[in-house]
């Protein structure tokens, strides 16, 4: 019987500007690429389809930015989807967006197309915390696009934010976060600024000249957890917020541990034991396709005990947590952790509490 996959991903690299602290993988927009990337992307579907069924239940076009894509592109690589895959099933089919690339026409087809939920990097609404982060569009162009989007029917948005940016105050990151509640978005995704190696900030942090202070960051996080769940958002993973019922089932999906495919390069795939990424490079992916080759530039096996573990840290990071029963050798530091006040144990399991959710990552990997 073929492998039936219930969760896709799709990887767009191209942004309309790099930013200097993301390592995702992605180039600037490249005109010349971007038409053999398209047909790249289709000709993987059609190879992976000959060993297996595509019904997903999520679809999620990440990247990168997705709407870096002009209009006829994406009518071109959606329509080309659409009509591949069994999309009987499909619940949820998301598209990042960032603000500078977001038109009423461009997000009307992608309404048209069967798109349900679009997940817009807004980051900062203040000025300039957006030139810091190097951001290519304004917080009124952010404002705007996320009206088009409601204007094209998209019931369904989630606005990212960044705290902890160089320079930002506590009361810059309030006043960001109720501008964003002022909206009134369904999802806020609020993220702590990363250091991410090969990254310009990287560089910048390595010669002393960003710090980070773990203490503020907490005090920031327990401020989002403040005024977002006043705001009626639940904190169903660290850093995701939903009003109820507007959890994102993808990214449900990937922290539960279930199977998904990826497409595209960098894009990761996880089918039972074989865990393979895509190359890394636009051009030697769009090679690879091109030679008939399989575009994998890196594949494991992840047995079921790391599997579990992997289950573990991202169930950890949960609302619901994780089975107790996965952790029968954890026994002492689940007591301990509870003691402290950092651990909640409802009957068979085992769940951060909101004072262990600013200490996550230290509890987490004690435990997984
Ligand atoms: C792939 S981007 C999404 C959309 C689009 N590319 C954009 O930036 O508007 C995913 C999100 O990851 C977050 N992100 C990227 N690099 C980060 C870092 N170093 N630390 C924290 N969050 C980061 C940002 O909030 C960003 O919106
Ligand atoms: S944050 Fe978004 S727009 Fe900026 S480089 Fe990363 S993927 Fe591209």
């Amino acid at each position: 019987m073929l492998n039936s996959y219930g969760h896709l991903y799709v990887h767009i690299p191209f942004c309309p500007k790099v930013c200097p602290y993301c390592s995702f993988y992605k180039e600037a927009s490249d005109r010349n690429k971007t038409a053999a990337f398209l047909d790249a992307v289709l000709a993987e579907v059609d190879r992976r389809m000959e060993s297996m069924t595509l019904r997903p239940r999520t679809i999620f076009f990440g990247g990168g930015t997705p709407s870096a894509l002009s209009t006829p592109q994406l009518e071109y690589l959606l329509g080309g989807l659409r009509s591949r895959l069994d999309l009987s099933r499909l619940r949820e089919w998301t598209i990042e967006m960032n603000p500078a690339t977001v038109s009423l026409e461009k997000a009307i087809l992608l309404r048209d197309l069967g798109v349900n939920r679009i997940s817009m990097g807004v980051q900062s609404w203040d000025p300039g915390l957006l030139l810091t982060l190097g951001r290519v569009h304004s917080a009124e162009q952010a404002r705007r696009s996320f009206a088009i989007l409601r204007e094209a029917g998209f019931d369904n948005v989630n606005l990212d934010l960044i705290f902890g940016i160089p320079g930002q105050t506590s009361r810059q990151w309030e006043e960001s976060l109720r501008a964003t509640v002022a909206l009134g978005p369904e999802h806020i995704a609020a993220y702590c600024l990363t250091y991410e190696e090969d990254t310009a900030y990287f560089e910048r942090f390595a010669k002393g000249e960003f710090v980070q202070d773990e203490n503020f960051d907490a005090d920031l996080l327990e401020t989002t957890m403040d005024i977002l769940g006043r705001a009626g958002y639940g904190q169903y993973e660290i850093s995701n917020h939903a009003r109820p019922g507007r959890e994102c089932r993808h990214n449900l999906a990937y922290w539960s541990g279930r199977d998904y495919l990826g497409l595209g390069p960098s894009a990761f795939s996880t089918v039972g034991e074989r865990r393979w990424q895509n190359i890394p490079d636009t051009a030697a992916y769009i090679a690879a396709i091109a030679q008939k080759e399989w575009p994998v530039g890196f594949s494991e096996t992840v047995g079921p005990r790391a599997r579990r573990m992997e289950r573990v840290a991202f169930g950890l990071r949960t609302r619901r947590g994780v089975r107790r029963s996965w952790l029968v050798d954890k026994e002492a530091a689940i007591r301990e952790f509870s003691d402290l006040g950092l651990l909640e144990t409802p009957p068979g399991r085992v769940r951060l509490s909101p004072k262990g959710r600013l200490l996550a990552d230290s509890v987490a990997e004690e435990l997984a």
